[in-house]
């Protein structure tokens, strides 16, 4: 029996933390084996904000090396990037005809998106709509994001049904692949806060490309508190951070890091932590300096899953067309 498809994207509009390894890119990896895997770098999305053209190329090309690094198989999977794939855009256009403007105004991204804008552009407000065609036309299965991306796969189950009732079956109704459970990872400096990259403290997140350095002086001048003992509990979000990044990193339960550090002061356990990610992280970032260092065949990389992303979508694309009435010789 054929695999079933799976589906996710990320766009390359910045460098990504520890939270997205562990959240996303590492999962990402274990799924190969069961699913036929879709990966995508989604550089149209990221035109939706303003960005440099120069960094947009490099960012890129540096987020397929950072697939490729976190276990990604180019062969096993499709890697490839969004713009490379005509279909994505013309999908797009035909599901713009059935998309309510009022379903996309009421998108909770959207919304926070828009209200950083001086002006907002419509790119911004058909955002979901281009996900929507990134997903179907691969006729996925399940797509692995983060709980902020609920609201976006509603929808394509909302269109893509809404296709299918219109024409006829044409799309697989895709469904949400919630992330394992395992630790949200917070910010170390305010663990009631997500980690995240725009953090405008640098102490607050640990990217995954950070030097062993960086991240050891990092994780000591984490938050912990005045209590002095190492406990899992909710009254202690700084040293729950930290046993949940240790225990995600050494793939334990958190029980078993806090029975680990029952003795331990802050101190030792910050040194573990600090040792545990640089640890984990070391085949990745050897990896990554590797592969981003081979123009050539980084560009056959992306050639090469591109050439087949186009073969899949394009079968679907021609069925939407057909199905619309678009004349096809
Ligand atoms: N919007 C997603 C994010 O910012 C990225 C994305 C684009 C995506 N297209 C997708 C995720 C399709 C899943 C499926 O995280």
């Amino acid at each position: 029996m054929d695999k079933k498809v799976v589906f996710s994207a990320i766009q390359p509009s910045g460098s990504l933390t520890i939270g997205n390894y562990l959240g996303a890119l590492s999962n990402f990896a274990d799924l190969q084996k069961d699913y036929q895997c879709i990966y995508c770098v989604a550089d149209m999305h990221a035109i939706t904000v303003q960005q440099k053209p120069a960094d947009l190329r490099r960012r890129t090309l540096d987020l397929i090396a950072l697939y490729v690094a976190c276990g990604i198989d180019p062969e096993e999977s499709l890697l490839y990037i969004q713009s490379q794939v005509p279909e994505h855009a013309e999908l797009t256009w035909v599901l713009n005809t059935i998309t309510s403007i009022g379903q996309l105004n009421r998108m909770t991204q959207f919304k926070d998106k828009s209200k950083k804008q001086k002006e907002v552009y419509a790119g911004l407000l058909n955002y979901p709509v281009l996900m929507v065609s990134d997903i179907l036309l691969y006729q996925t299965s399940y797509v692995p994001v983060g709980e902020d991306q609920r609201q976006h796969i509603e929808l394509t189950r909302d269109i893509a049904e809404r296709f299918n009732t219109r024409y006829s079956p044409t799309f697989t109704v895709p469904e949400i692949m919630a992330p394992k459970v395992g630790a949200r990872i917070m910010s170390l400096q305010n663990p009631a806060v997500k980690m995240s990259k725009s953090d405008a403290d640098e102490n607050a997140f640990i990217l995954i490309l950070d030097e062993p350095d960086v991240i050891r002086r990092k994780i000591k001048r984490a938050v912990t508190d005045s209590v002095g003992e190492v406990h899992y509990s909710d009254e202690q979000p700084g040293v729950k951070n930290l046993l949940d990044i240790y225990s995600s990193f050494k793939k334990i339960d958190p029980d078993e890091a806090e029975r680990e550090f029952a003795s331990a002061g802050y101190g030792e356990l910050k040194e573990c932590v600090a040792e545990a990610v640089v640890e984990g992280l070391s085949p990745v970032q050897e990896k990554y300096k590797e592969i981003r260092g081979d123009k050539k065949e980084l560009e056959r990389i992306c050639r090469h899953g591109a050439e087949r992303a186009h073969y899949m979508a394009s079968k679907t694309l021609k069925k939407v067309y057909r199905k619309v009435g678009f004349v096809q010789f």
